[in-house]
């Protein structure tokens, strides 16, 4: 219910106070959720961003033009990351997450095989995809098929031969998986979709800016963008590890053309032509700005300081993990996020007593296990992380039953 008014100074001081009944944004607990860099300077420059842009609309690009050109800057740095030929007409839209960059490119992906007589067209998913292409499936009247995974946790591509059929419309590829951090076989699962005159959308929402630094740092990454033939989409997060607040991610096409599938029009109101690239109608600025400061800011060379410092962190986790008797690292993952799995303790219970000891570690399902995202801040934790993980798996008791939920 709205008071009659309260002073400024006593509304921030009940919200500081309730933000303490949630994790700490910028601590060294969470894994995945927020991206916390720990660099005040990233953090100092977003803030002075945030101020300048607060009330800006980027859904009309008519009249906030400069908005507009800062949108596709952003968009052309993400194309020229993924190495998408460059075209006279935008590669894709800014969106305000993997979900709706997602959502976007599933829509491009039905009509385009509604364009080609297919009328209950199939998305074709590896089972360790994330839930939005389901969502996706749902939203759009599309029927869903999940690809079994191999015992490398990938998408099994002879499961996948078998399960397209002339209505698949996109396969997927994860690059890589949030439940296991493992990029699945694109170059196959590409050429398979081509082959059926399907899409195949490759899902870089967290991989987006780290497997491009990966490859400049000369680590091996097996090939996953735009130049595999086949690849028609590519959803990458800023709002992940581009380090930029929630509410930044892009969507990519291949084709020139195929970002029209994904635009909505409308001439029949009685306030004239209403049109937007993607779901959102207004849509906040400082999400999109932060992303071009940000990137103006790090740069190549920021970038790839953050994702050298990040794999050594990686390594020093994975190795500590490696130590520890009982212990699996799930598969073998090629970024900053790592699942465990046992034969021999309750990976649950080890959550339990890491729980109460403040650290918010992910349960999985498959394999039963645990899970994390290591961020930049990360780096200054490991030790007291390895201690505590050691000391759950020597003394956890039975699990308190708390299930596998991330949201
Ligand atoms: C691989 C992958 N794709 C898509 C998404 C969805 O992104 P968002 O939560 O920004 O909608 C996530 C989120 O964690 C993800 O890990």
């Amino acid at each position: 219910m709205l008071s009659s008014g309260r002073l400024a100074a006593e509304v921030l001081a009940e919200l500081d106070e309730r933000r303490q009944n949630d994790p700490d944004v910028h601590g060294h607990r969470l894994f995945g959720l927020v991206y916390p860099t720990g660099r005040k300077d990233i953090e100092a420059l977003i803030g002075e961003v945030y101020e300048r842009f607060l009330f800006s609309n980027a859904l009309n690009p008519r009249r906030f033009t400069e908005l507009a050109k800062i949108e596709q800057e952003v968009i052309s740095t993400a194309a020229d990351l993924v190495h998408r030929a460059p075209g006279d007409k935008p590669a894709g839209t800014m969106t305000s997450g993997g979900t709706e960059s997602i959502l976007m490119s599933m829509l491009t992906n039905r009509e385009r095989a509604r364009s080609r007589g297919i009328e209950h067209p199939q998305v074709l998913a590896p089972e360790s995809a994330h839930p939005a292409y389901a969502k996706a499936a749902h939203y759009f009247g599309m029927d869903y098929a999940s690809i079994p995974l191999d015992d490398d946790y990938r998408a099994d591509v002879g499961a996948a031969r078998s399960l397209v059929n002339e209505r698949t419309c996109v396969i997927v590829a994860s690059a890589y998986s949030y439940p296991h951090g493992i990029v699945d076989p694109v170059v196959d699962l590409a050429g398979l979709a081509a082959g059926h005159g399907a899409g195949c959308h490759v899902d870089a929402c967290i991989g987006g800016f780290v497997l491009p630094f990966l490859e400049m740092l000369g680590r091996p990454v097996p090939p996953w963008d735009f130049r595999v033939d086949g690849v028609t989409e590519i959803s990458m997060d800023l709002h992940k590890y581009g380090y930029v607040p929630k509410g930044a991610s892009v969507i990519l096409h291949r084709d020139d053309d195929w970002f029209s599938h994904q635009v909505f029009f409308y001439d029949q109101w009685g306030s004239g032509l209403y049109g937007t690239p993607a779901i959102a109608g207004a849509r906040t600025a400082a999400p999109i700005v932060a992303a071009w400061a940000v990137g103006q800011y790090l740069g190549v060379e920021g970038y790839l300081e953050i994702v050298a410092d990040l794999c050594a962190t990686t390594d020093r986790v994975r190795q500590g993990i490696e130590a520890i008797d009982g212990l699996q690292i799930v598969g073998d993952p090629i970024g900053p996020l790592l699942a465990l799995k046992s034969d021999q303790v309750d990976l649950y219970s080890v959550a339990d007593v890491m729980d109460d000891r403040g650290w918010y570690l992910n349960r999985n399902t498959k394999p039963y296990g645990l899970h994390f995202m290591l961020s930049p801040i990360h780096g200054q934790v490991v030790g007291q992380f390895l201690d505590d993980l050691a000391y759950a798996v020597a003394h956890h008791g039975p699990s308190k039953g708390k299930q596998a939920r991330y949201s």
